[in-house]
């Protein structure tokens, strides 16, 4: 029977009923005056699940980054990031065009940047070369296929940049997915880390938000850079309830996304014309390379779109396929039996 599979990301989740009810009977206040009590409990909870002593809520992931960023940095200094880092790729040049800030751009090994290239693109500090102030790592990192990367990958990122004086900012718009295929606990991928941004309104299913973690410090001075950029809000408890319900129930279940995900590589990865590195299908996000069909990554997905099977390009040659909530295992086989027709 004909479907709709939408696989073009997991920010098209739905809110769940309890979250509705939850933000129908949220407690709020002024976020921006006094404070709203809901809000301050997210972020305390927040603040707890990744280690640190607080949390900011922010409207959306790309503002939690460049919060970050413009927090750690001065204008005309240079951050270190993966090649092709959503920061870079996705978020309109704000580090750029709002912060003054250069991206120093290093390719890395499935989305994890090696310590020793980052130790090779930080500058001497010299008389007119910019300042490399920040590194930023993402995890799971999204253009490489939703990849993990570990806790020592980490750890020995973070050892070479507090050792040449740099900080390290950590984009995780998916960590927990990252901590779910680890079997750690979020905390664990972001130890010695100065700031990370998680992101409630992509797989965990909350409608709007996000949350920026780091020191008391950090995130006071996070709070102006917030204000400047309209993102404090009023009564966003009633985003917060929601948020609160994204982190009690939402977490573990991640686990299913990406069983699905690994089942629908596995199964498309047999049909000829199809390239799956199954090494990189880690979590929820799945790279299929068309072009051994002849055909562009558009042209194939017009062919899905008539199949009833929604994903984005992530350029002419790759499709990119997203499970998350709504996609159940019926819907992974729809979609290989789908796929199967085009191909053939
Ligand atoms: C890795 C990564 N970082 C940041 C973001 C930005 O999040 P938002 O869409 O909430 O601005 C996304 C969104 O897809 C993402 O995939």
């Amino acid at each position: 029977m004909r479907r709709t599979v939408d696989l073009r990301s997991d920010t098209v989740t739905q809110p769940t009923e309890e979250m509705r009810r939850a933000m129908a009977a949220a407690e709020v206040g002024d976020d921006g005056r006094e404070g709203d009590p809901t809000v301050r409990r997210l972020e305390e909870q927040s603040a707890e699940r990744l280690g640190t002593e607080a949390a900011m809520l922010v409207p959306s992931g790309t503002m939690g980054n460049l919060v970050s960023l413009l927090t750690h940095c001065e204008r005309g200094d240079e951050v270190i990031m993966e090649a092709e880092a959503h920061t870079f790729t996705s978020e309109f040049g704000g580090l750029a065009a709002l912060g003054g800030l250069i991206p120093r751009q290093v390719p890395g090994v499935r989305g994890a940047l090696r310590p020793e290239d980052v130790e090779a693109a930080i500058r001497q500090p010299l008389t007119a070369r910019p300042v490399s102030r920040l590194v930023c790592l993402e995890n799971t990192h999204n253009h490489a296929g939703g990849t993990v990367i570990r806790r020592e990958q980490v750890a020995a990122v973070v050892a070479v940049a507090h050792r040449r004086g740099l900080r390290v900012h950590i984009d995780g718009a998916r960590i927990f997915n990252a901590a779910v295929a680890l079997g750690t606990p979020a905390r664990t991928l972001v130890t010695g880390v100065d700031s990370v941004t998680f992101c409630l309104s992509k797989a965990l299913s909350a409608p709007v938000g996000s949350v920026v973690c780091g020191s008391r410090d950090f995130i006071a001075r996070a709070r102006e850079f917030r204000r400047m950029l309209g993102g404090t809000m009023r009564q966003s408890g009633i985003i917060a309830a929601a948020g609160i319900v994204a982190l009690d129930t939402m977490v573990e279940r991640l686990a299913e996304d990406h069983r699905r995900a690994r089942r629908a590589a596995e199964r498309l990865v047999e049909l000829p014309g199809l390239r799956i590195d199954l090494d990189t299908v880690q979590t929820n996000i799945v790279n299929v390379d068309v072009s051994g069909l002849g055909t562009t990554a558009p042209e194939f997905l017009a062919r899905a779109q008539s199949e009833g099977v929604q994903a984005l390009p992530r350029n002419m040659r790759v499709v990119r396929l997203v499970t998350h909530r709504h996609i159940g295992d019926a819907d992974v086989d729809y979609v290989v039996e789908a796929v199967k027709r085009i191909v053939a």
